[in-house]
């Protein structure tokens, strides 16, 4: 039996996380790569002089979905966009007892498929939504910062700040899927309606207040798993120059993805091919937490470089982690449900070169 099925194995995401498993010294022979095109998946074995099972599987084609689970205990699924085409890879790894992960980061997807919670727990699947760079550090760290406090948080603000250019086909796609799709915001304790890019916020960072605008991210559905929290913001920095015309510009184009032309940027943002490769490998990022009980805060920075790698990296790691652990948890969950934060952050900073800092 294969160990590890990689959906979407020969896309920007899909490649690196096969070649991070190979890096662990994960056998060959145990790892089935899934794509849409046959002759791509032959190519990317022949190119990492490998000999695992190959599979053609297409998300447009629903009959040919369940191969995926046919021969594997464990699926990555990185074909997005995931509203489009990710409930049924989920639902169906639900209902069969086979352990997922996804790395999406489409808050509107994450919310819905929720609802699969009792059919996984029933099979015992171990199902993480949104384990990708975007979500697993900010949701263990808000695990973490939480357990300092007794009682209920009143606020968490997570604020994503993302250098250099470049993005896969996939990110972009998705990225719009998820404005169109994504109106959900965690407000007094419930999830409410809330166009997306409505707020904006002055950050307190350390290198000073920097604007930001509020952006769906799945952290919206992951915390309240695992923390008894108030008020969840997710925020993305932004050129202050922007700041005054985001705010209006962002709901109307989320607007506008809900409607016909959605379909004509979708296809425009595809006509421009990404870099083959070292796409923001190089680019630096950091992500600032801060969690509030009333006027009492703390606040985590976690820094590093090359969102993709990263997200290939966390994706393995939760991966052989769900593999090997003996006390399997089943259901739709949080990453920081499953993965230890303290043990996670320790090897994101020997093994990714992650600087996580907790301000005093
Ligand atoms: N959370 C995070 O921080 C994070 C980080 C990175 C990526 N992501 C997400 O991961 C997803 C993939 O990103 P990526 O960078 O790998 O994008 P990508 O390079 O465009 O790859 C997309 C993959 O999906 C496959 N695919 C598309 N339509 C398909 C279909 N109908 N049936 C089967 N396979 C299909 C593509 O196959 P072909 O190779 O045949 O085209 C390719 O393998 C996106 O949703 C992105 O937003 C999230």
């Amino acid at each position: 039996m294969n160990q590890i099925t990689i959906f979407g194995a020969t896309g920007y995401t899909g490649r690196l996380i096969v070649k991070a498993l190979l890096a662990q010294g994960f056998p060959p022979s145990e790892l089935c790569l899934a794509g849409r095109s046959s002759k791509k998946l032959n190519n990317l074995a022949d190119e990492l002089h490998i000999r695992p099972s190959l599979l053609t599987v297409d998300a447009l084609q629903p009959t040919t979905l369940p191969t995926l689970f046919h021969d594997t205990r464990l699926l990555i699924n990185c074909v997005g966009p995931f509203t489009d085409y990710g409930e049924p890879v989920i639902l169906q790894a639900a209902q069969r007892g086979i352990h997922y992960l996804d790395i999406t980061n489409e808050l509107g997807y994450v919310h819905r498929v929720h609802r699969f919670d009792n059919i996984a727990r029933k099979s015992g699947a171990t199902i993480i939504p949104a384990c990708g760079f975007e979500v697993v550090l900010a949701d263990c760290a808000v695990s973490l910062l939480s357990k300092k406090f007794s009682g209920t948080i009143s606020d968490v603000h997570i604020t994503y700040t993302l250098g250099g250019s470049g993005s896969s086909i996939g990110t972009r796609q998705s990225a719009i899927r998820s404005l169109a799709t994504s109106w959900l915001a965690y407000r007094d304790g419930e999830w409410i309606a809330v166009v997306p890019g409505r707020e904006v916020r002055n950050a307190p960072l350390p290198s000073g207040k920097l604007a930001t605008i509020s952006f769906p991210s799945s952290e919206t559905v992951t915390i309240p798993k695992h923390t008894n929290v108030q008020n969840i913001g997710t925020w993305m920095t932004i050129n202050p120059f922007l700041r005054p015309w985001a705010r209006h510009a962002v709901p109307v184009f989320a607007w506008l993805m809900r409607r016909p032309p959605s379909q004509w940027i979708l296809q425009a943002v595809s006509v421009f091919q990404p870099p083959k490769s070292g796409m923001r490998s190089k680019a630096p990022f950091s992500i600032h937490v801060e969690v509030e009980q009333g006027s009492v805060k703390r606040t985590m920075i976690i820094q590093g470089k090359g969102v993709y790698d990263l997200t290939a990296e966390i994706a393995v790691y939760t991966a052989l982690h769900i593999l090997g652990s003996h006390t399997e948890q089943a259901g739709l969950l949080a990453p920081a449900e499953v993965v230890n934060s303290i043990m996670l952050f320790d090897y994101a900073h020997k093994n990714w070169g992650l600087q996580i800092k907790e301000l005093a």
